[in-house]
Formats: C-alpha cells, sequence, structure tokens
C-alpha cells in the first residue's frame, strides 16, 4: 500500500477501501506515513467528506490503535457523556459527581482547552494539588472510592488520535464530521463506559455552527456508538452565548461547586439536570432523581472525594486575578447580545487558554458575564469582568468583544437559548 494513492484517491472523491484505511491509521500510528501525508489526507477528507461506512471503519481502526478499558470489576453499570466543546462548557465538573450520586459509575477522560474553546482539566487544574495524570489502576481506585474519576486519557488510549489530533489543530483540519466524529468516539470506546451522553454544541461558540452539522455530526457519532454496543444518545444544546456566568478556569470551578451547593445559574444547572436524566437512563439505572442529589449535598459529597482522591484539596482557595477590568453598559435597554465566540476569545486572549499545546495557562483569567441576553440593563452597569494577572493583556482582550456584545431598546436579537433533545 502506499500513502500516496490513499491520499489520490480521496483527493478525487473516492471512497476509501476498508484495507486502505486499517492500512493508513496504523501506518501514520507508527510513524511510516509522514506529517505532511497524513495533513493532505485529512485536508481530503475534510474536503470531499466520507460515506458512514468509511467512518465506521477509520474509528474502528483508531480503537485499534491502542488499549482498550475495562470496567467490568465495577459494581455498577458505567455512564459518560462528552461535550462538543463550547464557551463556559464546566458542565462535567458538577455532572460527573451527580451521576455518581444517583447511582451510576462515571469513568470521564477529558481534555485541555485549544483555541476559544475551555478544557476541563485546565479548569480542574486551578484546585490546588489535583491531579490530571492517573494510571488505569488509579483510575479504577478512584472509580471505587468516589464513584466518579475526571482525569486525562493514558498515552495507551487511542494513540491515533492522539497524533491526528495535534497534526489536525495546526494545518486547518479540525472542522471536519467525519475526523471530529472518529475523534471523539475512538476515545469513548476505548475508554470502556457501558453508555454515552453526546453534548453536541452549536453556535457560534461551537465547532458546529448551524443545527444541520450539528445533527449530522451527532447522528454520525450516535451510529457509530450504537454499532459498538455502547448505548449512545446525543442532545444538540446552544452555544450560542457562554454557558453559565464565568468563562475560564478557577471562576468555573467556582461556579460549578455552586450548582453542587444546590446554587448556580439556571442555565447550568438545567443542563446538568438534562444531562445527568439521560445519562442515568441510558445506563439503566433509576431511584435517585438528581434534583434530589443536588439538594441533599450527596454531589456535594462525590465531588469532595473525588477531588480530594485525586490529590486535590476541596477546601483550598482557588487563585484570584490580580487584574481586573470592567466593561460597562453603554446605554439603558436589553442586552440582545453577548456571543460566546467573542467571550471565548476574550476569555483565551486574557490567559485562560493556550495557543500551542505545549502553553501554560493561567488558572486566574477568565471573563465574568453579569448579564445575560434577554436582560434588562442600565447605562453604566457592570455586563462583564474581564481577569487577567497583567494587564496588558486587556487590549486584546476588548477587541475580541467587539461586536459581541450590544445593547437595544428591540428585542429583536434575542433568540432563546434551547434544548433541542435528538435521538
Ligand atoms: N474533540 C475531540 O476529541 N476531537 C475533535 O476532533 C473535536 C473535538
Amino acid at each position: 500500500m502506499d500513502a500516496i494513492d490513499v491520499i489520490r484517491s480521496k483527493r478525487d472523491g473516492g471512497a476509501l477501501t476498508d484495507e486502505q484505511i486499517d492500512w493508513a491509521v496504523d501506518a501514520y500510528t507508527r510513524g511510516a506515513i509522514a506529517e505532511e501525508q497524513m495533513a493532505s489526507l485529512a485536508m481530503a477528507i475534510l474536503l470531499n467528506g466520507m460515506s458512514r461506512a468509511e467512518v465506521a471503519r477509520w474509528t474502528e481502526a483508531m480503537i485499534r490503535s491502542g488499549e482498550r478499558m475495562d470496567w467490568s470489576a465495577l459494581d455498577r453499570p458505567t455512564t459518560d457523556k462528552h461535550s462538543t466543546g463550547g464557551v463556559g462548557d464546566k458542565i462535567t465538573l458538577p455532572l460527573a459527581p451527580l451521576v455518581a450520586a444517583c447511582g451510576a459509575a462515571v469513568p470521564q477522560l477529558s481534555g485541555r482547552g485549544l483555541g476559544h474553546t475551555g478544557g476541563t482539566l485546565d479548569k480542574l487544574e486551578s484546585i490546588p494539588g489535583w491531579r490530571a495524570s492517573l494510571s488505569n489502576t488509579e483510575m479504577l481506585d478512584v472509580l471505587r472510592a468516589a464513584g466518579a474519576v475526571i482525569c486525562a486519557a493514558g498515552g495507551g488510549l487511542a494513540p491515533a488520535d492522539r497524533k491526528l489530533y495535534a497534526l489536525r489543530d495546526v494545518t486547518g483540519t479540525v472542522e471536519s464530521i467525519p475526523l471530529i466524529a472518529s475523534s471523539i468516539m475512538s476515545k469513548k470506546i476505548a475508554e470502556g463506559t457501558g453508555a454515552l451522553v453526546l453534548d453536541v454544541k452549536v453556535g457560534s461558540g461551537a465547532f458546529m455552527k448551524t443545527a444541520a452539522d450539528a445533527r449530522e455530526l451527532a447522528e454520525t457519532m450516535v451510529a457509530i456508538g450504537t454499532d459498538h454496543g455502547v448505548r449512545t444518545i446525543a442532545l444538540l444544546t446552544a452555544m450560542d452565548r457562554p454557558l453559565g456566568n464565568a468563562v475560564g478556569n478557577a471562576v468555573e470551578v467556582a461556579e460549578s461547586v455552586e450548582v453542587l451547593a444546590g446554587g448556580g445559574p439556571s442555565d447550568v444547572v438545567e443542563l446538568t439536570l438534562t444531562l445527568a436524566r439521560e445519562m442515568l437512563a441510558a445506563a439503566g439505572v433509576s431511584g435517585k432523581d438528581p434534583a434530589d442529589a443536588l439538594k441533599d449535598g450527596s454531589a456535594m459529597d462525590v465531588w469532595r472525594r473525588m477531588i480530594a482522591a485525586q490529590g486535590g484539596d476541596p477546601d483550598a482557595a482557588l487563585p484570584a486575578a490580580r487584574e481586573n477590568h470592567v466593561v460597562a453598559a453603554p446605554s439603558s435597554g436589553v442586552l440582545t447580545r453577548l456571543d460566546a465566540y467573542g467571550v471565548g476569545v476574550a476569555a483565551w486572549r486574557l490567559g485562560a487558554g493556550r495557543a500551542r499545546k505545549e502553553d501554560p495557562v493561567s488558572f486566574a483569567a477568565g471573563v465574568t458575564c453579569h448579564a445575560k441576553p434577554g436582560d434588562a440593563v442600565t447605562a453604566g452597569q457592570p455586563l462583564l469582568t474581564l481577569h487577567a494577572d497583567d494587564e496588558s493583556r486587556f487590549p486584546r482582550a476588548l477587541e475580541a468583544l467587539e461586536g459581541a456584545v450590544s445593547v437595544s431598546t428591540s428585542t429583536e436579537e434575542n433568540g432563546a437559548s434551547d434544548l433541542h433533545p435528538l435521538v
């Protein structure tokens, strides 16, 4: 088999054969296909697409590139959720302990933020002492002790995706439905969860900007999961405005803890409860309602055990920014626009995200939103507070917010932020 023949097949709009796919993924993982050849193949896939059969085979080959985890030693069913990424999307933090408090086990392998979307591991690392890297045995120990674990995927899990994702990130080939679907599902299937709820984000702050693309991505992933015996369902949820009020790292941990304490912004609480109920139903676990587990403190108990089991101090003060800059409402009226992408880029430029994989993040950096679209505001009231370690970060963050925030006396632009159950 020859890399150039495979590239030409896809470049010319053909379907790749099973043999071509198996060979390309395996050869790339072993280093037998050069990075520039895989970049060219990824671009051909982005431009010409893949059939469902090709995506299924590609995913299978990525799973086979590494190990598969096995949770059969646990005495309760496993269930997980994956978000395709957004701005202020801290849902995993309250969700994993909440679902564990209701009787399922949650083995959640999470990622780091890249670009304008935040990463669960970066957020959790703002808790002093908390460790993202665990061995498989340590994962099992935390699952047994707390019922939920959130950690980084080990090097042995879907190594083909690890390499390919890093390559796609620097070659403009992230926004491809077949490549996103196979990337996410290879990791989730290799992770060994019995049930999976996909939170497919749609809107300016998401990879999928239209509902039609989000639906196609969701249906592709549900089909792959189902074929592999994982009970998989997907929701399409809005990512046109930030989720909750906090965007960043430590500020999102603080907001998640508010939710676990029975408070927090209503959109975060609503999405957390919706996903928790779906995860429990997919795992076949019935009994405690998640809303009760938020009220009676049992979800908070799991959170504290889970954080402590990974070396973190759940009572430690979170990092706070040295510098703060308030963006005030320019006039009185209704906040009609708070664009997720603009706020995400601002948080990233403040230091909450990284431009390259190896860059450190600032745990204290981020944005606090004081109003949501639809809220009445008065001239001069704070709309946003920007947090940074260094005030030289503010001008570029403010540039990202140009056109992202508007106040009007009309409510025409104010689209409702809705959950759309899909399958
Ligand atoms: N998340 C992933 O894990 N992979 C992608 O390709 C996009 C989002």
